[in-house]
């Protein structure tokens, strides 16, 4: 397989929109997606198979919290390490962003995100309860702390042996996806939310 990443544009966005109404329940809009790319602190990055956008990812800043918004894989590419290489950017973005540790929300039913991030050293630290609105799942949350450490690192090396070969496109020289910003709390979007103010809403 030979996977490129790149940052996400709005070119991406019909192909990110067919992945996101299949794997989840309560998708984003465009609009959210559109209104993301535009905002600060934040990284959005596509893999692409050739031309064909196979999955996607976010993650954006508060303070030197780098939060893991969102990962998807096309279901019919599941298991090929997509969802691995995406991470590996994400995690790449969230540390030139300044971030000292990551964090996410996963439900507790998602055995195989949960799974991946275990690999990248997510641990659980607690529940939000009842936290998405289409089935009053929890979500457990989950943080990699130390992530500037040498210990940290010697875990990514591993792996980046795992994933391999990655074309990695368009990064170089973009401030807009490298400058280091800090974010109030709570400007931002949640897996679980379709819509950024109701965000706001559910996770305050
Ligand atoms: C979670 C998701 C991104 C994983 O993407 P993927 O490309 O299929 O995952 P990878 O092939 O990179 O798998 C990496 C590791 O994750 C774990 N994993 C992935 N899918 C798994 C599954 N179905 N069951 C158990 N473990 C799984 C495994 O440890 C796997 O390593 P291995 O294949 O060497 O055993 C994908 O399933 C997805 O898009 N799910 C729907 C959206 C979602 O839930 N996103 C997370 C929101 S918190």
């Amino acid at each position: 397989m030979a996977l490129t990443i790149t940052p996400m544009r709005r070119r991406h966005l019909s192909s990110v929109m067919t992945i996101e109404t299949v794997v989840y329940p309560r998708p984003w809009s465009q609009r959210l997606f559109e209104d993301e790319l535009e905002r600060p602190a934040r990284a959005y990055v596509v893999a692409r198979d050739g031309e064909q956008v196979v999955g996607y990812g976010g993650v954006l800043m508060i303070a030197d919290d780098g939060h893991i918004a969102t990962v998807a894989v096309d279901p019919k590419r599941a298991r090929e390490g997509i969802g691995r290489a995406l991470l590996r950017e994400l995690v790449r973005q969230a540390i030139e962003m300044g971030a000292k540790q990551l964090t996410l929300e996963v439900r507790v039913s998602n055995s195989a995100a949960a799974a991946l991030y275990r690999e990248f050293g997510f641990v659980p630290a607690g529940a939000r309860k009842a936290y998405y609105a289409d089935n009053g799942e929890d979500a457990i949350v989950m943080w990699a702390h130390d992530i500037c450490d040498e210990s940290y690192s010697a875990r990514l090396s591993e792996i980046d042996e795992k994933v391999g070969p990655i074309e990695r496109v368009g990064f170089a020289g973009e401030s807009d996806q490298t400058e280091r910003h800090v974010v109030r709390p709570f400007s931002h979007p949640s897996r679980q939310s379709p819509h950024p103010a109701a965000a706001t809403r559910e996770t305050s």
